[in-house]
C-alpha cells in the first residue's frame, strides 16, 4: 500500500502540515525538534490507532488547542481510502471513507506500517514485551486468525487473573480458563514458531544487503512449553505446577504472554556479546523482515525509518539507501539527508508549514 498524502492539524507541534508523498523514497530532513518524529508518529498512528511514543492520545493534541487531526489518502492497488483521525480530550474518532470504524482491526486491515525508531537499537537488550509486541503485530498484520487467537487469549488471561484475585477461588472455573489458555496457546505458539522460521529464511539476505558481510544472524524463539506432540499435556502440567504460586501472587505467571525471543550473531547472543552496530543492523533487519513475508504486492507495508542514518557510517548509509529502493514506499527522517533520486520534504521552521 501507499500513502499518497497526509495532512496534520494541531498534531503535536504542527499547527498545519500537508505532505504529498511519492511512491519509493520520501525523505524528511530538518533540525532537531522541528517535528520530524511527530510526522512519523502520525503515519504510524494510522496503522494501529496508537502512538509509538505515548499511551495517552491527549499528548498528541497541540498545546493550547483542543482537537487534533490526521487525515491521509492511502491506496492499495486500485483501491483508494481516506482515513481520518480526530482526537479530542474526550476521546477519538476514526473514519475510513467517512464511516466510523467498528473496531481497530478494521484500521489495521487498511494500513500497514513498519517502523524503525532510534530506541530499536536496544530491541534485544530491552524488555521482552517489545520483542513479543514485534512478533504479535507482524503476524497479526499477516493473519487475522492470529489476531483473533491473541485477543481471545488476552480475554481469558484477564478472566483467569481476576479469578486468582478473588477471595475464594472457584477451582472449577479456574480449570476451565486454564484449559482454554492451553488450547489457545498451542495455536499461538505454532504461528509464532512458523513465523520465526520464515524470518530466519530471509534474515541473512537482508543483513547481507545492509552490511555486505557474511555473518549469520538467527532469531530464536522460546515457547513456554515445546510445541510437539505432547504439547497439551505438558502445557497442562506446567500450569498445574505453577498454580499454587499463581494463587499466591494473584496472577498467571506462565503462558504465551511471558515468552521471549532473542537474536544470535555467529552463534552468540547479540544482546550480551554484540556491538552497538551489530545490534542496530540486527534490529533493522528484523524490523524490515515482515515486508518480505507479505506476498500480496498491493498489501506490502509502508516503511517508516525515524532517524536511522545518523549513527551509520558512509558505507552503511549508502548500502541502506540502495536496499531501501527495493521497497514500495519508504518514509525516512534525519537531520541531514543527502539522498539522490528521492522526494525531499521540508518543514519551514517559522510556520511549520511545507515549502
Ligand atoms: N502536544 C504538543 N504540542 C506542541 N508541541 C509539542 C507537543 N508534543 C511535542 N511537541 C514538540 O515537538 C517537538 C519535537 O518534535 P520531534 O520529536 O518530532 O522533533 P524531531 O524533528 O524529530 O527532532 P530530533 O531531530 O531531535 O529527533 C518538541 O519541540 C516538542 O516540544
Ligand atoms: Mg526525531
Amino acid at each position: 500500500m501507499l500513502i499518497k498524502k497526509i495532512t496534520l492539524k494541531n498534531f503535536r507541534n504542527h499547527t498545519f502540515l500537508s505532505f504529498d508523498f511519492s511512491s519509493k523514497l520520501n525523505a524528511l530532513s530538518g533540525p532537531n525538534a522541528i517535528g520530524k518524529t511527530n510526522v512519523a508518529e502520525a503515519i504510524y498512528y494510522l496503522s494501529l490507532g496508537h502512538s509509538f511514543r505515548t499511551d495517552e492520545d491527549v499528548s498528541l493534541i497541540q498545546k493550547n488547542t483542543d482537537r487534533s487531526e490526521i487525515e491521509a489518502i492511502i491506496t492499495e492497488g486500485d483501491l483508494t481510502r481516506k482515513i481520518k483521525v480526530i482526537i479530542t480530550k474526550l476521546g477519538r474518532m476514526i473514519t475510513i471513507n467517512g464511516k466510523n470504524i467498528a473496531k481497530l482491526s478494521d484500521l489495521a486491515k487498511c494500513v500497514n506500517v513498519i517502523l524503525f525508531q532510534p530506541k530499536d537499537v536496544s530491541l534485544f537488550s530491552g524488555p521482552p514485551k517489545d520483542r513479543r509486541s514485534f512478533i504479535d503485530i507482524s503476524i497479526s498484520k499477516k493473519s487475522m486468525v492470529y489476531l483473533d487467537y491473541l485477543s481471545r487469549y488476552d480475554k481469558v488471561l484477564r478472566e483467569r487473573n481476576n479469578l486468582l484475585k478473588s477471595e475464594k477461588i472457584n477451582r472449577t472455573l479456574l480449570d476451565v480458563t486454564t484449559e482454554l489458555m492451553v488450547k489457545l496457546s498451542g495455536s499461538i505458539i505454532s504461528y509464532r514458531q512458523m513465523y520465526v522460521q520464515d524470518i530466519n529464511n530471509i534474515l541473512n539476505k537482508i543483513t547481507r544487503s545492509l552490511t555486505g558481510e557474511k555473518g549469520t544472524f538467527e532469531l530464536k524463539y522460546y515457547s513456554f512449553v515445546p510445541y510437539d506432540a505432547n504439547f497439551s499435556e505438558n502445557a497442562k502440567n506446567a500450569f498445574e505446577k505453577a498454580e499454587e504460586n499463581d494463587i499466591k501472587r494473584k496472577m498467571t505467571s506462565i503462558g504465551i504472554h511471558r515468552e521471549d525471543l532473542s537474536m544470535s550473531y555467529n552463534g552468540r547472543d547479540i544482546a550480551t556479546f554484540g556491538s552497538q552496530g551489530e545490534n542496530r543492523i540486527a534490529a533493522l533487519a528484523l524490523k524490515l523482515s515482515p515486508y518480505f513475508l507479505i506476498e500480496d504486492k498491493d498489501k506490502k507495508p509502508i516503511v517508516v525509518l525515524d532517524d536511522v542514518m545518523s549513527e551509520l557510517d558512509q558505507t552503511h548509509q549508502e548500502k541502506l539507501i540502495k536496499f531501501l529502493r527495493k521497497f514500495n514506499q519508504v518514509f525516512i527522517t534525519g537531520t541531514k539527508l543527502d539522498i539522490p533520486d528521492c522526494n525531499h520534504l521540508l518543514i519551514k521552521p517559522e510556520t511549520k508549514e511545507v515549502v
